[in-house]
């Protein structure tokens, strides 16, 4: 597992001898000297992109310098916090290593930044390799239906990919099990480790339990669903109830994806709650106009036009298989467009089995609730954990007339949640995924191809 201080020790050494030759890396680690050896190599036909890549992580390097050193000093209070959310560059024209150095040095990373990150990336929560010795009794693999799509991963791959709190309940005492699926370029442990790993574990309704990605979701979405749509089917038939799947940005289309091509998994879930979805994916891609070591191929497929988009939403994969609850925010800076009534977030019920979506920015206008949620910020917004919530303790989707507004309009994050919590997010969303994405593989000139069965 990589660790951020390693990286950043040793990048900062590469960098300041930038112009001697870099050393070789054994090829199975991830790491800042293999991206930027990989950048040299490409730096004939890319020297203009990547002399620019090498400048921004330069700068994001001296800011985290800056901020243990004391040079920023993180805000102290969530109003603070909110206020230096909503005063961030317009992420049309940023890149994304420039908005996360924009975020320390607008207080919104906690001093002890590396540490919170190293602890969590390494932690035993983001492991792809846990022993999950209980079988279904009914098998699940290779199919659990005929009609789902085949597998390419193997089933021990899919299973041990699964990490099952030692506390999980497997369906008794009222917990309904809800997995936790991630976005791109964070490990689903520390995505979810400052909101709803700690807010579902205290209720007695819910029981969280989540699905790690190999390579963080930079890969084929197509592959990335499988890991999804096998956890689906993993916990519903262990626990012997339908489970409900709470997912964040790109795993959106991942559960969608699993729903479409898996009709299975229609009948392992409950509740489907993506926060800051991307159905129609981004106009933001910018990133993938010129071949560079961003462009990955699930960011590539979450292009607005990707064929991955178009498959999805084909034959009415743009409407709802199952009582589904969407929550997002119009200011979202890596989601576009996210505003009613065309965000990307917005999901179609022409199946009639109930569907909400809620920007929330309209469901609570003018007050913290409704104010400037950056896509990430949205994992800890109040109205969408209100919303999950009366959706797990109801029939049908999450629905804002049973909200009591006038509470939780006026909080900035759901009760038992603080500041850290949100700096925690931000930080983990921000600085770790920017620089996982750096990190990871080749990227492909080309969107990957469709599947067969697609
Ligand atoms: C970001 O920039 C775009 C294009 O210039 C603009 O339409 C949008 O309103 C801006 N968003 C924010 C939050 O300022
Ligand atoms: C939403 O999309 C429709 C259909 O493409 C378009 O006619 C309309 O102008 C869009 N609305 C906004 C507010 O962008
Ligand atoms: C939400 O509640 C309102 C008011 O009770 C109701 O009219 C509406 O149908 C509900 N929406 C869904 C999707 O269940």
């Amino acid at each position: 597992m990589m660790n951020l201080k390693t990286i950043l020790l040793v990048f900062y050494q590469i960098v300041s001898t930038i112009s001697s030759p870099l050393p070789l890396v054994p090829s199975q680690s991830q790491n800042f000297p293999e991206t930027l050896h990989n950048l040299q190599d490409n730096a004939e036909g890319l020297l203009y992109l990547s002399k620019g890549i090498i400048q921004e992580t330069i700068l994001l390097e001296t800011a985290l310098t800056d901020l243990q050193n004391g040079k920023y000093k993180p805000v102290s209070t969530l109003k603070e916090a909110m206020a230096s959310l909503a005063s961030m560059p317009n992420a049309s024209d940023h890149t994304a290593i420039e908005i996360a150095t924009e975020l320390i040095t607008r207080g919104l990373a906690p001093t002890n930044i590396l540490d919170i990150l190293n602890g969590l990336t390494d932690s035993q929560i983001n492991s792809i390799y846990n022993d999950n010795p209980r079988n279904p009794e009914e098998p699940i693999y290779p199919k659990r239906n005929p009609e789902d799509a085949p597998y390419d991963k193997t089933e021990d791959e899919l299973r041990s990919a699964i990490h099952i709190p030692h506390n999980f309940q497997y369906g008794a005492n009222g917990k309904r099990p809800v997995l936790l699926v991630p976005g791109t370029s964070d490990p689903t442990g520390t995505t979810y480790y400052f909101s709803y790993e700690k807010l579902l574990a205290d209720t007695d309704f819910a029981d969280p339990v989540w699905v790690n990605i190999p390579d963080h979701s930079l890969g084929d979405i197509q592959i990335v669903s499988e890991y999804v749509a096998y956890a689906i089917n993993y916990i519903s038939a262990i626990s012997k109830t339908k489970t409900g799947v709470i997912s964040w940005s790109q795993g959106g289309i991942d559960v969608q994806w699993a729903l479409k091509y898996w009709p299975s998994t229609r009948d392992a879930i409950e509740d489907f709650m993506p926060i800051s979805p991307d159905f129609h994916g981004t106009l933001f891609e910018y990133i993938c106009l010129f071949p560079n070591r961003l462009c990955t191929p699930s960011i590539r497929q979450q292009g607005y036009e990707s064929n991955l988009i178009h498959a999805l939403r084909k034959d009415d994969g743009d409407s709802a298989y199952v009582p589904t609850t969407s929550v997002y925010s119009g200011v979202d800076e890596v989601v576009q467009p996210q505003s009613d009534p065309n965000a990307s977030g917005t999901m179609n019920d022409v199946r009639r089995v109930g569907v909400t979506n809620t920007q929330v920015q309209l469901a609570c206008p003018g007050k913290p609730a409704g104010g400037f949620y950056t896509h990430e910020a949205m994992l800890v917004n109040p109205i969408a954990y209100a919303l999950f919530v009366d959706a797990l303790t109801h029939d049908g989707p999450g629905n804002l007339s049973r909200i009591d507004l006038d509470t939780v309009c006026n909080q900035i994050v759901p009760p038992r949640l603080g500041l850290d919590d949100l700096l925690g997010t931000e930080a983990m969303a921000l600085i770790y995924g920017t620089v996982d994405t750096l990190s990871y593989g080749e990227s492909e000139p080309k969107e990957p191809p469709l599947k067969d069965y697609v």
